[in-house]
C-alpha cells in the first residue's frame, strides 16, 4: 500500500476555540473531494457539530478523552460518551496536553486504548520540542511516543490509527517546519512503525504533519511521500483557509 492506496485526511484542530461557519464550508468542501476531512472540536460542541455534520462525508472528532474507562473522574469524557456523541476520531496526546497537563506516555498509551475500545480513531500526536532537536534526541523522542502508545497493535488496527507528527517548535508559531524536516521525520515514523508493528501495518497507517500548516504550505508539505495529510489548529479556524487545505489534498 503506497501513498496513493491510503486516503488523505485533513483534520482540523479548534482547540479551545468556536468557529461554527467553518463547518458547513468544509463540510461543502469535502463532499466534492475525494479527502476525509475531520474537526476535532470542544467536547461541548461534538453533539451539536455532528448533528450538522451527519449526513455529509465529514466528521467530528474531539481533542481528548479519560484515560479511565468510567467512574468517579470529576470533569472528564470517556471514549463512550464520545462515540455517543457521534464522533469518529479523537486527538490523543497533543503537545499542549503533554506539556500544560501533565501527560506522560503511559497516561497517552491508556487514552489510545480508551479510543480505540469505543471504534474511535486516535489521532496520536508525537513531536520534539525545539531544544530536543538541537540536542539531536528528536527521533528518540518521537520513537519513544509512538511506540509506548501503539507497540501493542497488530497490522489491522492500523487501519484505524493515525499519527500526527507535530513538532512542538512548529505549533502556533507561524514557522512550519520545512517540507524535506517534515518529510525526514514522517519517513522515520513509517519505518519505526514497520520495525515493531510490521510492513502491513506501516503502510496502513495514515501519518500527518501539523504545525503552523496554512493555505500557502500545504501544497509543498502534502506532496511529500509518507504526509498522508494536515493536523491544522489556527487555520482551521478560518473557512477559507481550511478549504483551501481541503482542495490542496484533493489535487493530490
Ligand atoms: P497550528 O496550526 O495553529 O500551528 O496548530 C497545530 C496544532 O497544534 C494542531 O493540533
Amino acid at each position: 500500500m503506497n501513498k496513493a492506496q491510503r486516503r488523505p485526511l485533513i483534520a482540523g484542530n479548534w482547540k479551545m476555540n468556536l468557529a461554527e461557519p467553518v463547518v458547513l464550508e468544509a463540510i461543502e468542501t469535502a463532499d466534492k473531494t475525494n479527502v476525509d476531512v475531520v474537526i476535532c472540536v470542544p467536547s461541548i460542541a461534538l453533539y451539536q457539530l455532528d448533528f450538522i455534520a451527519s449526513k455529509a462525508k465529514m466528521s467530528i472528532g474531539a481533542q481528548d478523552v479519560s484515560a479511565h474507562r468510567d467512574g468517579a473522574y470529576t470533569g472528564e469524557v470517556s471514549g463512550l460518551m464520545l462515540a455517543h456523541t457521534g464522533a469518529d476520531y479523537c486527538i490523543v496526546g497533543h503537545s499542549e496536553r503533554r506539556n500544560y497537563h501533565g501527560e506522560t506516555n503511559l497516561v497517552i498509551a491508556e487514552k489510545v486504548r480508551r479510543v480505540l475500545e469505543c471504534s474511535l480513531s486516535p489521532i496520536l500526536c508525537v513531536g520534539e520540542t525545539f531544544e530536543e532537536r538541537e540536542r539531536n534526541i528528536d527521533f528518540d523522542i518521537v520513537s519513544l511516543q509512538l511506540r509506548s502508545a501503539l507497540n501493542a497493535y497488530n497490522t489491522k488496527v492500523f487501519e484505524s490509527i493515525v499519527v500526527a507528527y507535530e513538532p512542538v517548535w512548529a505549533i502556533g508559531t507561524g514557522k512550519s517546519a520545512s517540507a524535506e524536516q517534515a518529510e525526514e521525520m514522517c519517513e522515520f515514523i513509517r519505518a519505526d512503525i514497520k520495525a515493531f508493528a510490521g510492513l502491513g501495518a506501516s503502510r496502513r497507517a495514515r501519518i500527518l504533519y501539523g504545525g503552523s500548516m496554512d493555505d500557502k504550505n500545504a501544497a509543498e508539505l502534502l506532496a511529500q511521500p509518507n504526509i498522508d495529510g494536515g493536523l491544522i489548529g489556527g487555520a482551521s479556524l478560518d473557512a477559507a483557509k481550511f478549504a483551501e487545505i481541503i482542495e490542496t489534498a484533493n489535487r493530490g
